[in-house]
């Protein structure tokens, strides 16, 4: 590393990220490579590990982030937010600062790209220098975000060489030169005197607080399928035993967990790269990084691909990038370099992202440049598995010392032969409590839907499928609370096949405290959905909501479903209120505003 970057006077540039990485080939990885490559040194940091004061000595700062919700901004970057809209920050405080800011954003949403323009504007306030205007990346754009992030960056990088350029003598690096790995793996070879802290001696420690750093080991208690075993679509009620920890949680908070690769995969990805699993070895950080305190050191390689490694979700294009260096098939390097080039992205798009090809399956397409790669640039390669979020779906006033979650197992059919399947959903199911101790790392954190504390005031919600979660723990809190306006739209299919939790909606309606309509879609020839039932039942919703200050929730699958909910409800203001239709889109907008419309849509 020394000789590779020598003591130059290298400009200093934060990357900092946030969620919604997901679906864009930024990567900090990336971020780092790009960077490196101009002879620029680049300290990538979360916006929550990042102390703002900082910020006034800064040189250059790039700002990627998400929006989120209702034009929010994402959780690991709330600390900051509030920071930098103090009002006593001085105007000049910034004037050093050169900054730029890349937003993530989807269009279809109101709010698009909110926080990055408002980010973008406080910054300039502050009196920082914009290196170019803020980026409005669209998940909507044909390319994805990538086709906004792409002629983004491109001007980004002139911009920040031509303001810090390379000491004499050095040209950028081209992108056939491989840089250094992030990491270097140092192997034990004498086993019997290094034992490595296997994953499950590590994890049976169980630690009692819960944060993603230190997850609680809870026990699954049952894994139950509630759809009939003829329906095509698995969703399955899973409890697990958290009796031990502090964890706490209210109606709407969610549970995270980080689910591992099967042990399929992990077996043909070790074959592929000839990794032998029980190997141990020790990770040692490159200059300015560090070793990711999730991983044990020392470690084996089983328990990296298993638990670290994201093998199984579609590659982006800055693992094509990667794998070209290692390729030394003409074919194959050919074949890497177009769909690393902004020109292949249409054609990558319909290699990879169309059929939801895998990174591994990617290995197995380009078996030679795979068999050059080495252990070293793992890290680089493959980004690490993210946590998936679950609304919970008990409340601990009903089920104390316990989290129940309602999991719908994600499969589809792409044009590739294998089914596609969901990598946490698929895990979570084929773990069976009934044939031996099952424990899943989870911690738990505040979820956006907030229900009304106020006893008086009722409450409409409209979750169809396992949008139904948040809402089955909102009534299991109420009602042990005695809280009465409990009212609930359920859509399903069919009366037969998927209406789960119908005992217990029953038995709820039957004392009194529940009042539950059910839209079953395919139980006759026209489809019946929820919104049609939010219609029907115009004069108790606009009674409920003008004279008990009723709060309405939207829960579930974000397709044409929200839209058409809100347009029924929209509706009823203007069929039981005589409201105009502008009206009514004030009426609504105002109810939003104040929490008292509230929407929790997932993919
Ligand atoms: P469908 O699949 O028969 O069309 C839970 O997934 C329920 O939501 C199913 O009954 C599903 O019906 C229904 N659903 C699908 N699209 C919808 C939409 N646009 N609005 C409301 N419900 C919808």
């Amino acid at each position: 590393m020394e000789s590779f970057f020598p003591k130059l006077p290298l400009a200093k540039a934060s990357i900092h990220l946030e969620a919604g990485f997901q679906k864009c080939h930024l990567h900090p990885c990336w971020s780092c490579m790009a960077a490196k490559r101009r002879w620029l040194k680049v300290m990538v940091e979360a916006l929550d590990s990042y102390n703002v004061v900082n910020l006034i000595t800064e040189s250059l700062v790039v700002f990627v982030c998400a929006t989120t919700g209702q034009g929010d901004p994402p959780d690991n970057m709330k600390k900051f937010w509030r920071f930098l809209f103090r009002k006593s920050l001085p105007a000049g405080s910034l004037c050093r600062l050169d900054c730029a800011v890349l937003g993530l954003g989807d269009s279809s949403y109101p709010k698009f790209n909110f926080v990055a323009k408002k980010l973008h504007k406080r910054l300039l306030q502050l009196g920082a220098t914009a290196l170019l205007p803020v980026g409005l990346a669209d998940d909507q754009h044909d390319l994805g975000p990538d086709g906004v992030i792409d002629p983004w960056l491109k001007t980004f990088w002139e911009r920040a060489v031509a303001l810090y350029p390379p000491a004499e003598g050095l040209n950028p690096l081209s992108e056939d030169d491989l840089l250094p790995p992030r990491y270097v793996v140092h192997f034990l070879d004498d086993v019997t005197e290094n034992p490595a802290p296997q994953s499950e001696a590590m994890e049976t420690e169980r630690p009692k607080s819960t944060s993603q750093a230190q997850p609680f080991m809870a026990r699954m208690v049952s894994n139950q399928r509630v759809t009939s075993a003829s329906h095509f679509q698995d969703v399955r009620l899973i409890e697990f035993d958290i009796m031990g920890s502090d964890i706490e949680f209210s109606a709407g908070d969610v549970v995270m967990m980080r689910p591992r690769n099967c042990s399929e995969d992990v077996e043909q990805f070790c074959k592929l790269l000839r990794l032998e699993p029980s190997r141990q070895f020790t990770l040692g950080p490159a200059e300015g990084e560090t070793v990711p305190a999730r991983l044990p050191q020392p470690c084996t390689l089983g328990y990296l691909v298993e638990s670290f490694l994201d093998i199984a979700s579609v590659p982006r294009r800055s693992f094509f990038e990667l794998l070209a260096c290692f390729a030394t098939n003409d074919l194959e390097k050919e074949k890497l370099r177009e769909f690393s080039s902004a020109k292949g992205q249409e054609d990558l798009y319909s290699y990879c992202n169309r059929p939801r090809r895998t990174a591994l399956e990617v290995l197995a397409d380009f078996p030679h440049t795979t068999a050059e790669l080495t252990v070293d640039y793992l890290l680089d390669l493959f980004p690490e598995i993210q946590p998936r979020s679950f609304s919970i779906a008990s409340s601990p006033l009903a089920h104390p010392n316990r989290i129940q979650i309602l999991l719908a197992v994600v499969q589809y059919k792409t044009t590739l032969l294998k089914p596609r399947k969901g990598l946490c959903s698929t895990w979570l199911a084929s773990l069976d409590p009934t044939q031996g101790e099952v424990c899943v790392p989870l911690w738990v954190k505040k979820g956006t839907l907030k229900f009304p504390s106020d006893p008086d005031s009722a409450v409409i919600m409209v979750g169809p499928g396992t949008g139904v979660a948040p809402f089955r723990s909102a009534l299991q809190q109420r009602i042990a609370q005695g809280k009465m306006g409990n009212v609930l739209f359920f859509g399903c299919r069919s009366e037969t096949k998927d209406f789960y939790c119908r005992l217990e909606w029953e038995e709820m309606k039957q004392a009194g405290k529940l009042t539950l309509f059910t839209a079953f879609s395919q139980d006759q020839e026209n489809k019946i959905y929820v919104q049609h039932r939010v219609k029907e039942q115009a004069a108790l919703l606009w009674n409920l909501i003008t004279q008990h200050n009723a709060h309405f929730y939207i829960a579930g699958n974000a397709k044409q479903m929200p839209t058409a909910v809100c347009d029924a409800l929209k509706g009823v203001f203007q069929s039981e209120g005589g409201l105009s239709a502008s009206q009514a889109e004030e009426m609504f907008d105002a109810m939003e505003r104040t929490g008292r419309v509230q929407k929790d849509f997932y993919y």
